[in-house]
């Protein structure tokens, strides 16, 4: 049985971790709401979260509930605006979220990354005085410093671009699947 735990501002890792869930036939709840003793009954949790300037909040309860429960099957999926595709960028991300849930759980748990979107009408007062900022320091970079999530963030600032797409879940299905064929 399938849990879908995951964490989203404006929606984008909503859309993915719902089609995981409807995909799966699992049950998928906000990860702020849930307990531990929640995730007690699933054999397999997938961690949907969203990413601010490289960072993750929940990422300590990630790691707790791995710890609390070593044996299930554990599968995290990030979302931002980047393309995880480019090697530098992977690697950027991977080590983002080893420094947010500890390297000590890293060889428990499966990566993938997707593409989000932004609507920038729509985000708080807060998040657009981040963005203002991120986006004044990124462009005093020189063109050759900037990193793949540079370039994405620039090129988001002030309007509403959407990559989300369904297809983008196919390899976390593929691994689970893989996962399911490789223990019968
Ligand atoms: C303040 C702020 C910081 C962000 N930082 C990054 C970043 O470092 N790299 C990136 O690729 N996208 C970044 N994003 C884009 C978000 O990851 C993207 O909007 C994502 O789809 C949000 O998902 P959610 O709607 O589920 O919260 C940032 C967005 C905001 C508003």
């Amino acid at each position: 049985m399938f849990l879908v735990l995951y964490h989203s501002n404006y929606g984008h890792t909503e859309r993915y971790a719902r089609w995981l869930a409807e995909d799966l036939e699992g049950d998928v709840r906000r990860i702020e709401s849930v307990k531990l003793e929640d995730v007690a009954a699933y054999n397999s949790i997938i961690f949907g979260h969203s990413i601010y300037a490289g960072s993750y909040k929940y990422g300590k309860k990630i790691a707790e509930i791995i710890q609390a429960f070593p044996d299930k099957k554990y599968y995290f999926f990030g979302v931002n605006l980047a393309d995880s595709s480019q090697i530098e960028n992977k690697k950027t991300l991977t080590d983002n979220v080893t420094a947010a849930i500890g390297s000590e759980n890293m060889d428990k748990i499966q990566l993938f990354f997707f593409r989000g979107g932004i609507d920038y009408p729509r985000l708080s007062f807060m998040h657009r005085s981040m963005m203002w900022m991120m986006d004044k320091m990124l462009k005093m970079k020189k063109d050759s410093e900037q990193t793949e999530s540079d370039r994405a963030l620039i090129q988001a600032y002030g309007k509403k671009i959407d990559f989300v797409d369904r297809r983008q879940i196919d390899p976390l299905i593929q691994a689970i699947q893989e996962e399911i064929h490789g223990n019968s």
